[in-house]
């Protein structure tokens, strides 16, 4: 590694912040590495006025990483100096030194499942050593950390499993998060409570495969997550259950089935099915079919007729025809989802369709990409104008613009304002919903307060 400006930096880091890029995943990484620089004694900081800056990345489309490297560049102060700056996440993993040889004032690289390490590295470049660790590790960074601290918000994320098996032909994670493997029973619950106990009211279940989570209750009998759900919803003071992301094949029937018998479940679905289209999706190595997806669509729905469903697309995939594109526009009308994400092909180094004939021009692309977001964008208006006149429980999770205006979540995770001077945030609230926008709703409080 080149340290010749590394003098510009501390040596001995007294304050940090954490930037995090992509997904939740990788917010949870972040408050995982807050706490731990918290209990070290750092503080945190904002910005590049921090000693230490972490940049958590994200490598799964090219804008991300191209990001990350003009935020490397943004980190020199006015007088010359520089925060010590870590490069985290999937661009640590997928690049590892080659970036510190891109990005000269780069002193740490760490990948995601060796960010318990981050003290030694943060040494080791104060030293002027060069500081990179992307082992995968047999031994879980989990049992490492430390405990979870006083959580500021009412919701929290808790990484469930890691890594993908399905190797999607576009996606880099099954080579920047490694195989799945999931956390320990044992290890899920004592982190749950421990939230809770610092006042967490929601907890959102995170894995890049979630709902193939497996592992032993404490008596020894193999579970799923739809076990799992059902221990966490004996938690008292736990209100409010979410899970993401899922695949397709993973939703088993006693998931589906938990979803009309489990209060504290939320009626939400993220199943991402990509493309509309049976020979994009083998291309993709999806492993499902436009009708596999369907039926699971319709087995949840009939499970909990309310559930709000949403998605992920890829548009432009290598040989992606105009009528098969319009397969994906078919299924989007079939479904109707309550919210997608959806995304322009980016070709990814290392992964198999990065190298397929038929990449499509950027300009077929966009011109894709905007006629499915109108049409979701439809849909998303329409399912939010259909909760109006609807009375809602609400998990107050921010305050609003004006005095006494606070923002909550539905159940089918919509943002509700609602002015409620007296009320704080983690409070519930039963409101009546009175109108909607595409991006969110007003109400007012019902006049009985939910339990
Ligand atoms: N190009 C575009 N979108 C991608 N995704 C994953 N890899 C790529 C890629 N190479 C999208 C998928 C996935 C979401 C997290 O990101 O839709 O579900
Ligand atoms: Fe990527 Fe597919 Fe795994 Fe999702 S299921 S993380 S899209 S390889």
């Amino acid at each position: 590694m080149n340290r010749n400006d590394a003098s510009q930096a501390p040596k001995t880091p007294a304050t940090f912040h954490v930037k995090s890029f992509g997904c939740q995943m990788n917010v949870y990484d972040g408050e995982r590495m807050a706490e731990m620089l918290g209990a070290r004694g750092m503080t945190p900081a904002e910005g590049a006025e921090a000693d230490l800056v972490i940049l958590n990345t994200c490598h799964i489309r090219e804008k991300a990483v191209d990001r990350v490297y003009s935020d490397i560049g943004r980190m020199t102060r006015d007088d010359g100096t520089r925060p010590m700056i870590a490069v985290a996440g999937c661009v640590a993993q997928a690049e590892g030194s080659e970036i510190s040889r891109r990005a000269k004032t780069v002193d740490i690289v760490v990948g995601p499942q060796a960010y318990h390490r981050l003290p030694d590295l943060i040494e080791k470049a104060g030293r002027g050593e060069e500081a990179v660790d992307t082992d995968m590790p047999a031994a879980s960074k989990f049992a490492a950390l430390p405990g979870r601290t006083k959580q500021a918000r009412p919701t929290a994320f808790l990484t469930i499993m890691e890594g993908c098996d399905k190797f999607c032909t576009y996606c880099v994670v099954p080579y920047t998060r490694g195989a799945e493997i999931s956390r320990s029973w044992t290890a899920i619950l004592d982190e749950a409570k421990a939230l809770v106990d610092g006042g967490v009211k929601e907890i959102t279940l995170l894995g890049q495969n979630v709902n193939a989570w497996t592992g032993d209750d404490d008596r020894g009998r193999a579970q799923g997550m739809d076990g799992l759900v059902r221990e966490l919803a004996k938690i008292e003071a736990l209100h409010r259950i979410r899970y993401t992301t899922s695949h397709p094949n993973d939703m088993s029937d006693g998931l589906i089935a938990a979803h009309g018998e489990i209060d504290k479940l939320m009626p939400f679905l993220h199943l991402p099915v990509q493309s509309g289209n049976d020979r994009i999706l083998k291309a993709m190595n999806r492993s499902h079919d436009v009708s596999s997806y369907l039926r699971i669509i319709e087995r949840v729905r009939a499970a909990r007729p309310d559930i709000a469903v949403s998605g992920d697309f890829i548009v432009g995939f290598p040989g992606e025809t105009d009528a098969e594109f319009e397969d994906t526009l078919k299924i989007v009308e079939q479904v109707r989802y309550a919210q997608c994400y959806s995304f322009k092909y980016s070709p990814r180094p290392g992964t198999p369709a990065a190298d397929m004939d038929g990449q499509i021009p950027a300009e077929v692309m966009d011109d894709r990409l905007a006629r499915l977001q109108a049409v979701i964008n439809r849909h998303q208006v329409d399912f939010n104008t259909a909760t109006v006149g609807r009375r809602a429980d609400i998990l107050l999770e921010r305050k609003g613009r004006y005095p006494g205006q606070l923002i909550g979540k539905t159940p089918w995770l919509q943002s509700v304002h609602v002015t409620a001077p007296e009320l704080s945030i983690g409070d519930m609230l039963e409101v009546d919903i009175v109108s909607a926008g595409p991006n969110s709703l007003a109400g007012e409080p019902s006049r009985r307060k939910a339990a």
